[in-house]
């Protein structure tokens, strides 16, 4: 049997899933940066398209990327390609046999799956397709069930569900390598999870998040905005140890108000550490305190390896800071003194990058939600 290293000029094919569009670049080249890998895409790649070929990666450093990615559905190594399945052949033809021998002899199990972006092909033209695959020399027994080489042959038919071309715009080859963690998004789902606000993260930004912000193993994560934990959930997922503030008694200290349809109040122990426990992620939890974004309580050192945060934008969450007697110009005839006052977008958001600039360690990352006003895409 060949060894990795006799295997050569290998491109790796990344399937992604068509939601988030605009996080996927970041979220791969975050990944690749953690390993040290550099992101090196073949001519022809297009950031908009479910498929992506890249150069100049080891399985291994693909591997990496998926035990990661929420955006990447599947990982191949790419045999061949081309425009027509005639140049599919020939491109697979092309393709050096000692690449492929070491998962074709015969002595191998393995399965070809067919999988078409933007259209549903029949059972009968999936096999169709399989049987047309006869050309390439597998020595293996087939097994539907436990293959130990799964193959796929995949068929683009463009990215608009109103114009689907007959044949497809292009077509990819190449052996099943890995799955992303698109199962995080239904196992960390904000619907069964035990401790909610009203604007709790959705599960896969919070792991897409903690993916842009690079965190790792052993990191210090915080979240100055941190509600019910949502994004500390996803970096302990990735092994960070996690801590945040929230101007909220209410919401730190679990208690109050319930935000679920069919309950009054929270329960005694709806709060963050019990979220980390229910994912199994207790050990990283370091505290969380009541605390205002606005007037930082931290010591002046570089703390964080990362700060990730969704602070309010004052549309379902309201923007306030703690204020005092002599913040506030009162009116002569007024005797109510507030105990906060209006926190304004751009002080937040002036505050945060302050913030982050004094308490991020070198090289450390700040990721956070920016409310942008897009007249064109209001309806
Ligand atoms: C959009 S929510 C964060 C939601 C959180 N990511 C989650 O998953 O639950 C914003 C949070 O900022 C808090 N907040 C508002 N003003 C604040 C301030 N001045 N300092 C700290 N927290 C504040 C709110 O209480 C709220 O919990």
């Amino acid at each position: 049997m060949a060894t990795s290293s006799s295997r050569s000029c290998l491109q790796y094919l990344l399937h992604l899933a068509q939601d988030n569009v605009d996080f996927r670049l970041p979220e791969i080249k975050a990944l690749l940066a953690l390993s040290g890998k550099p992101f090196h895409p073949c001519e022809s790649f297009k950031e908009k398209s479910p498929f992506w070929c890249l150069n100049g990666l080891s399985e291994e450093d693909v591997r990496g990327i998926m035990a990661r990615s929420v955006c990447a559905k599947s990982a191949f190594e790419l045999w061949g390609h081309g425009q027509t399945h005639t140049e599919l052949r020939t491109s697979l033809l092309n393709y050096p046999s000692e690449n492929m021998s070491p998962f074709m002899h015969k002595d191998s199990t393995y399965r070809i799956n067919v999988y078409t972006f933007n259209k549903t092909l029949a059972f009968a033209d999936r096999i169709k397709r399989i049987d047309a695959m006869e050309y390439l020399p597998f020595k293996g027994t087939v097994s539907l069930k436990s293959p130990q080489h799964i193959f796929c042959l995949l068929e683009d038919y463009g990215t608009d569900p109103n114009n689907i071309p007959e044949h497809p715009d292009y077509i990819y080859f190449g052996r099943w390598i890995a799955d992303g963690q698109r199962e995080l998004i239904r196992s960390h789902s904000v619907k069964n999870r035990h401790f909610i606000g009203n604007t709790s993260m959705d599960a896969g930004l919070s792991f897409i998040m903690a993916n842009h912000a690079k965190v790792k193993e052993n990191d210090l994560v915080f979240d100055p905005f941190v509600g019910t934990g949502s994004l500390l959930v996803a970096c302990s997922h990735f092994g960070a140890y996690v801590c945040g503030t929230d101007i909220d008694y209410n919401t730190i200290h679990g208690k109050g108000r319930s935000s679920r349809k069919n309950q009054k109040w929270r329960g005694p122990d709806e709060n963050i550490r019990a979220n980390l426990r229910q994912y199994g992620t207790e050990k990283m939890y370091v505290d969380v305190m009541v605390s205002d974004a606005s007037k930082s309580v931290w010591k002046e050192a570089a703390l964080f390896d990362a700060i990730i945060t969704d602070p309010p934008y004052g549309i379902r969450e309201s923007t306030r800071r703690t204020g005092s007697h002599k913040d506030i110009t009162k009116p002569p005839d007024e005797s109510h003194v507030p105990v906060s006052q209006a926190y304004h977008l751009s002080d937040i958001f002036t505050d945060l990058l302050n913030f982050s600039a004094h308490h991020l360690v070198m090289g450390g990352r700040l990721v956070y939600w920016l409310p942008v006003y897009r007249p064109e895409t209001v309806c």
